[in-house]
């Protein structure tokens, strides 16, 4: 692959700071790093130590006509392979969203043919507005990758989410989005980056605008169905499920949902469209995942019922094999005597035998099984019992969940696929590939 190539823009918000780290990174990583600063951005951080840093040329002005000549504005919305805005201002968020384009960096966002991602960071109640979060839809509709901030204290004293994302992450974001391109703002060839919960109105495929040869004068213009699940449906269920007994208490797992999130990423970067249902984790959406947080093994098999049909299911979740079979709506509380109350269990719905027998099951079925002993026979034997077509195997003794790697065993009726142990994220690539290469081999896609 040629040398990256990234445009960033960097928005007029106390975390501009943050933007010198992670051009830092995208140095060091070998890219080629373009900055444009905003006009309040200048107040943040300045044009020079940009400059210095990413070893080129910072661009303020629209009407800079020496630039202009050398590098006009579309050229160099267009040289990227991709536009990063971090931070990504209310103000910038509001013009991308309504095409606004009135000085360098909008009209650039407006002109780009590559995909976007923008890194939002501005004070909580700016966050959480009601216009923030309509624009915010309205980019994520329009095929711009837009993260999730973090959450946390704020520069202004408040708490909650609108936070800039740290350098590292958005750098791991960029990354991931060279190795399997992130679909392109604007609809433009896009992969889709919606999926309704109800299968009946889930939108089909991005149009066709995008094909090779319709856009002139665009000669590396990228489509967007070389990715290797573009245009398949894929559902995804991670975490664990809660289990209440109590207003106050209820029955777990240790099920972190690390693994569950980073193959809804894998996916989404490989194409596909995909509803991530996950029971109650505290881990951000990955970009362009649909997520429908649920709290109980009971919600989650009616929310993956809703979900379907879909191309392949992979239920990765560690849903709970018993509830309390009566709740409490008022907490129990110790009566002194020193008697335990009774917790009589019920056993919970088998989600993923259930989608295997019914009229709706994929075509690829995936479950996951987290043993302790015995991992493989453990596995083969649920291969069977649950009517699925791969499982996946993994051995939590040795790593217990919660962890950032993962030793896995694809199990399936044509024998043990065993993997070494890897990142999350790198198990999540990989069975990416299979699945794809799967789903071709029983359904070739139809070019576009
Ligand atoms: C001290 C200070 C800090 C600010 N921090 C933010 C911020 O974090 N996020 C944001 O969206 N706006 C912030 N603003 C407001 C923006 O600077 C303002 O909306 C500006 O018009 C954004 O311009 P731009 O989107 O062209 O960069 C801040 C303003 C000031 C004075």
């Amino acid at each position: 692959m040629n040398t990256p190539r990234i445009l960033l823009i960097v928005g007029g918000g106390i975390a501009a700071y943050k933007s010198i780290e992670l051009v830092r990174l995208l140095r060091k990583s070998g890219m080629i790093v373009r900055c444009v600063i905003t006009r309040a951005g200048e107040q943040f951080v300045t044009p020079l130590t940009l400059a210095a840093l990413s070893e080129n040329k910072v661009y303020t002005n629209l009407f800079d006509l020496k630039d202009e000549v050398e590098m006009g504005h579309i050229q160099l919305s267009r040289e990227a392979d991709l536009v990063v805005v971090a931070p990504a201002t209310a103000d910038l968020l509001a013009k991308m969203a309504a095409g606004i384009a009135d000085d360098l960096a909008t009209t650039l966002l407006l002109a780009t043919d590559k995909p976007v991602l923008a890194a939002p960071a501005m004070n909580v109640r700016m966050w959480l507005h009601p216009a923030t979060q309509r624009n915010v839809a309205t980019l994520r509709g329009d095929g711009v990758t837009v993260l999730d901030p973090d959450e946390g204290e704020m520069a202004c004293g408040e708490f909650g989410p609108g936070r800039l994302p740290e350098p590292a992450a958005i750098f791991a974001v960029i990354e991931a989005a060279l190795s399997s391109p992130l679909p392109l703002a604007g609809g433009v060839g896009g992969g889709p980056v919606s999926f309704s919960r109800s299968s009946a109105d889930m939108p089909s495929p991005s149009p066709s605008r995008g094909r090779e040869g319709d856009l002139v004068g665009q000669p590396d213009f990228a489509p967007a169905n070389h990715r290797p699940l573009h245009g398949r449906r894929i559902l995804i269920t991670a975490g664990p499920t809660h289990e209440p007994i109590d207003p106050v208490r209820y029955i777990a797992n240790r099920s972190s949902g690390k693994q569950g999130f980073a193959i809804a990423a894998a996916a989404a970067e490989a194409g596909a469209e995909v509803l991530l249902i996950a029971g109650p984790v505290p881990l951000p959406t990955p970009p362009g995942v649909i997520r429908v947080d649920v709290e109980t093994a009971v919600e989650m098999a009616e929310e993956v019922r809703q979900g379907l049909p879909v191309d392949a299911a992979i239920m990765v979740a560690a849903v709970a094999d018993w509830r309390a079979a009566d709740t409490s709506a008022q907490k129990i509380k110790k009566d002194g005597s020193g008697a335990v109350p009774p917790l009589a269990l019920a056993e919970n719905p088998d989600i993923l035998a259930g989608i295997a027998k019914s009229a709706d099951r994929p075509p690829l079925l995936i479950g996951f099984a987290a043993e302790t002993n015995d991992v493989i026979a453990h596995a083969e034997a649920k291969l069977a019992k649950k009517g699925c077509d791969w499982i996946v195997a993994n051995d939590v003794a040795a790593d217990p969940m919660g962890g950032e790697s993962n030793r896995v065993h694809i199990v399936s009726k044509n024998g043990i696929d065993s993997w070494d142990r890897l990142p999350k994220a790198a198990v999540a690539r990989k069975l990416m590939e299979k699945i794809a290469d799967e789903l071709d081999a029983r359904s070739p896609r139809q070019p576009d």
